[in-house]
Formats: structure tokens, sequence, C-alpha cells
């Protein structure tokens, strides 16, 4: 069994971008620029959004936090967005989901100009990437697909199964693994709560991709032996013994697991760190306009 090191390749990533940052700033261009905005003080989306900002700065981007509390108007918020959409300083942005109820997860990103979506949830984007066009892909699956290229892992021809269909993850990786690319070439199946009998499907898999958000639903009996599995999981189990008084804890049950796959991710330091490198891959593209002119 081979763990694979997302913290590892992650840094080695930011070192190429920051690299990439030094030669625009000698070149005398201009730096990228990210822009987060926030709505609240849900507990997760701080963490995510400060990881984000310090991994701006780690790489030599510029980076701007916007603070709205939790009662900012739908309005308030488009209005930001229009902002941010024609301030030319900024090279891409992202509105940290999810929102307060009161306000359209959905009109906030449609309302995000496309060519500054470095998330990647667009509709523009999403129906791009999955016509196989350029596009800004979204941090978590371009985070997986990018693990499973630095570990050389093969993919063509391979059952992957993915457990979850969300917007975030379970549909896009699905659709990037079943593309005719390296890595792709997947025949994929997509399970979620309403699948019957996941087990049988996940013992015919050579790659599972667990982003259910269920904690440790994967079990040692659900995999067959020397199977790639992808733990996207990271929910806050509340823990007595650690400092935060949570548990980040994947979907997959570790101990049972690891020992059957030929590669398997860690949480945290699998999927994680990579997600905010695939957004920072993307701020430097928005930056360089090699995706969209
Ligand atoms: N909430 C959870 N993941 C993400 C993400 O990748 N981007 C944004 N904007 N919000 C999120």
């Amino acid at each position: 069994m081979q763990l694979i090191d997302g913290k590892a390749v992650a840094a080695k990533i930011k070192e190429e971008i920051a690299a990439e940052v030094e030669i625009i700033k000698k070149s005398g261009g201009k730096v990228p620029h990210l822009a987060a905005v926030l709505v609240g003080h849900d507990g997760g989306s701080e963490t995510y959004v400060a990881n984000k900002v310090k991994a701006c700065e780690q790489v030599g981007f510029k980076s701007s936090l916007i603070r709205y509390k939790n009662d900012v108007t739908e309005e308030e918020l488009l209005a930001c967005v229009d902002r941010l959409n024609n301030d030319k300083d900024i090279d891409g942005f992202i509105v940290q989901l999810p929102l307060p109820s009161h306000i359209s997860e959905t009109k906030v990103t449609e309302a995000i100009d496309y060519r500054k979506d470095v998330d990647g949830f667009h509709p523009v984007n999403v129906g791009r990437m999955s016509l196989g066009m350029p596009c800004f892909l979204s941090a978590t699956p371009s985070g997986i697909v990018e693990l499973l290229k630095r570990y050389n892992i093969e993919t063509k021809g391979k059952h992957c199964v993915v457990l979850g269909r969300s917007n975030i993850v379970g549909k896009p990786v699905s659709m990037l693994l079943l593309q005719k690319a390296n890595p792709g070439d997947c025949t994929v199946t997509i399970c979620h709560s309403r699948t019957k009998n996941i087990k049988e499907i996940t013992l015919q898999a050579d790659i599972i991709i667990a982003a259910l958000g269920v904690p440790e639903f994967l079990k040692g009996d659900m995999v067959k032996e020397g199977a790639v599995v992808i733990d996207v999981g990271t929910t806050r189990v509340p823990n007595k013994t650690t400092k935060s008084g949570f548990k980040l804890t994947g979907d997959v049950m570790f101990e049972e697991v690891a020992p059957k796959c030929s590669y398997i991710t860690p949480v945290p330091g699998g999927v994680g760190p990579m997600t905010i490198v695939s957004l920072l891959k993307n701020t430097l593209l928005a930056a360089k306009k090699e995706v969209y002119k």
C-alpha cells in the first residue's frame, strides 16, 4: 500500500507556481490577484478562506478578503460580485459557499464573470469542462486528477466508482475521468444515497472516489484487493482529545481499507491540500489569460 501524499505534491506545485510568479515579477508583469468573499462566521468556511489567503501569500500572489455579516442582502452581495467582475486589478475571485439560506447560491454563482470564476462553478465552466473544452476546472476534481497524474496511476480502461453526486465533486470528477484523456478513459459508475447494493458496486471498482460526506462510510469489506482509494470526505466530527474539539474525518474507514489498497489518500493531507493548489493554478491561468482572452 502506498500513501498518496497530497501535502507533499501540493508543496511541490506551490513551488512551481511561486517560480512562475518570480518570472512574472522580474519581467515587470502584473502579479496574479485573487479575491475571496466570505459571508458570516461558519467555522469551516473561515478556515478554508484563511488557508486560501495564506496560500496566495506563499506563492507571491496578491489577495483580498471581502467579508460580509450573515445578514448581508442578496442585492448587496450581487453588487459586490459586479464590482469584482469589473475590477481590472482582480484576475479571479471566489465567493465561499455555503451562503446563508436567504441568498441564492445559483444566482450569485451565475453572476460571476466566468472569465474570473477560478472556482470553476459557473455554468459556462462546468459546461465547457463536460465538453472537454479549455475552462477553469473546479478545485477538488482537478486536485484529484492531478494526484492520479503525479503518482502515475493508470486510469485507462479502469472501473472508477464515484460515491456522491454533488455539483462540486461527484458529478465533475466523474466527467473528468470519463474524458478521452490521461488521466481519464475510465468506465465510471456514480453511486449516491439512493443507490441499491453499493457494496456490490464498490467491490468491482479499480478506483474508488469517496465524496459522500458520510464519515467512515467505506469499510474494508467494500473494497477489492489492489484498489486505488481517494477520500474526499472532510467532516468535522466532535472529538474531546483534539485542541480544536473536532477531528477531520474522511469517508473511508482508513484502518480497514488501507491494507487492501494499492494507493490511498489520507485525511487530512490527501485531497485537501490539492484543492487550494488548484485554485492557485486557476488564478495564475486567469492572470496570464491562458483560458480566456
Ligand atoms: N465550499 C466548499 N468548497 C468550496 C470551494 O471549493 N469553493 C467555494 N467557493 N466554496 C466552497
